[in-house]
C-alpha cells in the first residue's frame, strides 16, 4: 500500500475517503487550549505527551544523557501532561538492559528528572505540566540482559509462532502477588519523588495486559473476568490506599489486543478479530468506582500487530488495512469506552499517522467529549514543541511532522538501539540508525 502521512486537510479527507472511514475534524484548535481538572490537579491544556521509551537509561536504570535530553525537549514543548516512559519495577521485568528501572536506590534520580521537567516547562511556557510515572513489567517481552527471558501469564500459540516459550516461563501466583506489592510500593515511591501520578501499565501485551486474556490460566489470576483483571484492580486499589488523595493513580490500558478469542482481550468467541468492548467497559467502570480519575486508552501489540497499535506509512510488513482504518478504530473504540465513564478523564492514542491533521481530529474529539486529552506518541519524537505550535499558532507545520516511517521502532528492536526520530532529529539519531543498519 502506497500511503503517506497527510500534510493538509485535503490530503486527510482524500485518505479518509480511500479508507472508507469518517473521523471528527475541527478547523479551530482552541479546544486543545482548555485546562482540564483531574481530581485535585489541573492540566493547563488538553495535550498529553505519551510515554516514549528511549532505551537509553544507565545500566542501573537511571535516566542518562539522552533520556534527560528527551525530557528537556518535551518540557520545552508545552504539553499539559507528560507521561514518563516505561519504568520497570522489577529487574527481571526490564524490556532491555537500558530500560529505566525504578527502585528505592535511585528514586532521587527520578525526583531530579521530575523537578527538571516541571521547572523547564514553567520557565519556557509559564506553567507546570502534570507528570505521570509509567510502572511496568515487560512479561513476555522481558530482556533484562539483552536476550529473551520471557515471563508469561499463559501460553499463546499465536505469539509463540516466532518467539517460543515453555510452561516453565509461566509466572506463579506467588510471583504475581509479589509484583502487585512492588507496583503499589513503586506508586508510593513515585509520589515521594514528586510525580503527580502513577500508571499501573496494562497495555501492549506486557505482563498485566497479558493477564487480561489469561483464560486458560488456572488459579486466582486466570479464567474468570474477576481473576484476569485481579492484578490490575488490586494494584490500582492498593496504590490509591498507599498514596495521598491528591496523587493520580491511573492505567494505560489496552481496550483491544487485535487477535481472536481466547488469544487476546477485547474479542469474543466466533467473531474473529472484531472488537468487543464489553469487558473493557466493565473493567473501566470498576476502576472508576475505586476513585480513578484518569485513564489512557490504547490497543494492539507493537511486536505483533503494530498497524493496530500505531498505524504507519512504512513498517516491517505490508499492513492489511489502510492506516486511516487503524486511526478510526482507535478513535472510535476510545470514544465508545470513554462515554461509559463520564467521571474519568480519558487520554487518546495513535494520532501521529494523521500528521498535521492529527491536531484537528483531536480538537474535534475533545470538543465533542469523545475524550478529554489528545495523546501524541511518535509525533513528539519528531516534533517535541508541537503543543506550543498548536497553542500559539493554531496549527502544526508540515515540515516538522513525523513521517510514520517506523525507523524509530527499527532502532528500538535492535540490540542496544536507542530510538529517536531519524528524520527530524537527524543530528543525534541518523548516525545511530546508520550504525545499526551497518551491523
Ligand atoms: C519508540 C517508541 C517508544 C515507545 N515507548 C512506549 C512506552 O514506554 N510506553 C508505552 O505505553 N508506549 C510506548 N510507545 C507507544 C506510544 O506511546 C504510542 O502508543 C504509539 O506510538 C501510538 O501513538 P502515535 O500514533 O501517536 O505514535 C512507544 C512507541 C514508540 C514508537
Amino acid at each position: 500500500m502506497n500511503v503517506k502521512v497527510p500534510k493538509s486537510k485535503q490530503e486527510f479527507l482524500t485518505q479518509c475517503t480511500d479508507a472508507a472511514v469518517t473521523l471528527p475534524y475541527a478547523d479551530d484548535l482552541t479546544p486543545l487550549a482548555k485546562p482540564l481538572t483531574i481530581g485535585t490537579k489541573v492540566a493547563p491544556n488538553r495535550i498529553a505527551y505519551q510515554p516514549m521509551e528511549g532505551c537509553d537509561g544507565t545500566p542501573s536504570g537511571c535516566p542518562d544523557t539522552l533520556t534527560i535530553r528527551r525530557y528537556d525537549r518535551f518540557a520545552c514543548g508545552g504539553a499539559g501532561l507528560v507521561w514518563v516512559e516505561a519504568m520497570a519495577v522489577a529487574e527481571e521485568g526490564r524490556a532491555n538492559p537500558r530500560q529505566l528501572y525504578f527502585h528505592d536506590g535511585n528514586a532521587d534520580d527520578f525526583a531530579r528528572l521530575v523537578e527538571r521537567i516541571k521547572t523547564t516547562c514553567l520557565k519556557e511556557n509559564g506553567y507546570e505540566p502534570i507528570v505521570i510515572a509509567q510502572l511496568t513489567h515487560s512479561g513476555r517481552y522481558s530482556k533484562p540482559e539483552g536476550e529473551r527471558a520471557p515471563m508469561i501469564a499463559c501460553r499463546n500459540p499465536l505469539l509463540e509462532q516466532n518467539a517460543p516459550c515453555t510452561d516453565a516461563d509461566i509466572v506463579t501466583d506467588d510471583y504475581l502477588d509479589a509484583l502487585g506489592e512492588s507496583l503499589i510500593s513503586a506508586a508510593a515511591r513515585a509520589e515521594r519523588a514528586g510525580f503527580d501520578g502513577a500508571d499501573i501499565k496494562c497495555c501492549h501485551r506486557y505482563l498485566l495486559c497479558e493477564l487480561l486474556s489469561s483464560y486458560s490460566r488456572p488459579g486466582k489470576y486466570g479464567g474468570s473476568f474477576e481473576n484476569r483483571t485481579r492484578l490490575l484492580r488490586e494494584s490500582v486499589k492498593g496504590s490509591l490506599q498507599a498514596c495521598g488523595r491528591d496523587f493520580i493513580v491511573t492505567s494505560r490500558l489496552n481496550l483491544y489486543d487485535g487477535y481472536e478469542y481466547p488469544l487476546g482481550f477485547g474479542t469474543r468467541e466466533g467473531y474473529g478479530i472484531e472488537p468487543d468492548y464489553t469487558e473493557a467497559i466493565a473493567l473501566v467502570k470498576e476502576l472508576a468506582s475505586y476513585g480513578v480519575k484518569l485513564l489512557n486508552f490504547t490497543m494492539g501489540n507493537p511486536y505483533f500487530n503494530p498497524h493496530v497499535n500505531r498505524p504507519y506509512a512504512r513498517g516491517g510488513y505490508e499492513q492489511p488495512e489502510h492506516p486511516m482504518v487503524g486511526c478510526a478504530r482507535m478513535s472510535d473504540g476510545i470514544a465508545t469506552v470513554a462515554r461509559e465513564i463520564p467521571s474519568v478523564a480519558v487520554i487518546s492514542s495513535a494520532l501521529s499517522y494523521m500528521g498535521t491533521e492529527s491536531a484537528h481530529v483531536a480538537a474535534a474529539c475533545v470538543e465533542n467529549d469523545r475524550y478529554a486529552m489528545a495523546g501524541f506518541g511518535r509525533l513528539i519524537l519528531a516534533y517535541p514543541d508541537l503543543a506550543r505550535d498548536i497553542l500559539r499558532d493554531g496549527k502544526l507545520y508540515p515540515e516538522k511532522i513525523c513521517m510514520a516511517c517506523s525507523m524509530c521502532t527499527q532502532i528500538m528492536r535492535q540490540k542496544g538501539g536507542t530510538p529517536g526520530c531519524v528524520i527530524r532529529d537527524a543530528e543525534v539519531y541518523a548516525p545511530i540508525y546508520k550504525e545499526l543498519v551497518k551491523k
